[in-house]
């Protein structure tokens, strides 16, 4: 009996306000068309429990948060959401799709809060072992276009409402990871028009899928 290929795990990243939701969803298109199965999910959430450890995370009940907290609370919904959805999805063939991942707590605790980088590590290999994402795409851009776009949408949640600053060190945390990962992370400027967004990740995803069925 031959064992069927595992899934792909591939993430998407970005400050507020790049875009993401958007493009998750041409990249599932993408993906539809090309008849690869695939399941899109998010974090902190992705299953009932982290959905509960969303609300606590970005509703304002809690604001006087710890960082350490914080940042516990992300690898507990992220340890249930391997367990429950990425890990089985990846063994069964499926393509797994997540807006955000670990990319984001170096980005946001580690740069935003001023975490080490060595406790995150910790947590990481403690939660997912050698598991990482196969691609990440980094939608990138300027803070000031990030937020303009977060404060169209309504009421901030408590990420939203950090100041201009944490957002400049979360994006730097992120271009920092791209530089040293250049093989997992692909930046896509988006800054540019939409239909030039979707066009660079379709590009990348096309040679993603090309070498993946090599
Ligand atoms: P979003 O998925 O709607 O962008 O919101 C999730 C928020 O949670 C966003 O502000 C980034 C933040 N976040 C972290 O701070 N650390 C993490 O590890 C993850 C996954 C998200």
């Amino acid at each position: 009996m031959t064992n069927s290929p595992k899934g792909k795990f591939i993430t998407v990243e970005g400050i507020e306000g790049v875009g993401k939701s958007t493009n998750i969803e041409s990249m599932r298109y993408f993906l539809d068309d090309k008849n690869i199965e695939c399941i899109v999910t998010r974090e902190p959430g992705g299953t009932d429990l982290g959905e509960d450890i969303r609300e606590l995370l970005l509703g304002h009940k809690h604001g006087a948060m710890s960082s350490d907290c914080e940042l516990l609370l992300m690898f507990a919904s992220r340890a249930q959401h391997l367990a429950q959805v990425i890990a089985p999805a990846i063994e069964k063939g499926q393509w797994v799709i997540c807006d955000r991942f670990t990319d984001a707590t170096y980005a946001y605790q580690g740069g935003g809060r001023g975490i080490a980088d060595k406790h995150i590590a910790l947590l990481e290999k403690w939660v997912h072992g050698d598991r990482q994402p196969d691609l990440t795409f980094l939608l990138d851009t300027d803070v000031a276009t990030g937020m303009a776009r977060v404060h169209k949408r309504g009421a901030a949640d408590r990420f939203e409402s950090e100041a201009a600053a944490f957002f400049e060190r979360v994006r730097n945390k992120y271009l920092e990871r791209a530089t040293s990962k250049p093989s997992r992370i692909t930046v896509v400027d988006a800054g540019q028009a939409l239909s030039q967004v979707k066009a660079d990740i379709r590009q990348r995803l096309n040679e993603f899928v090309a070498h993946t069925q090599l």
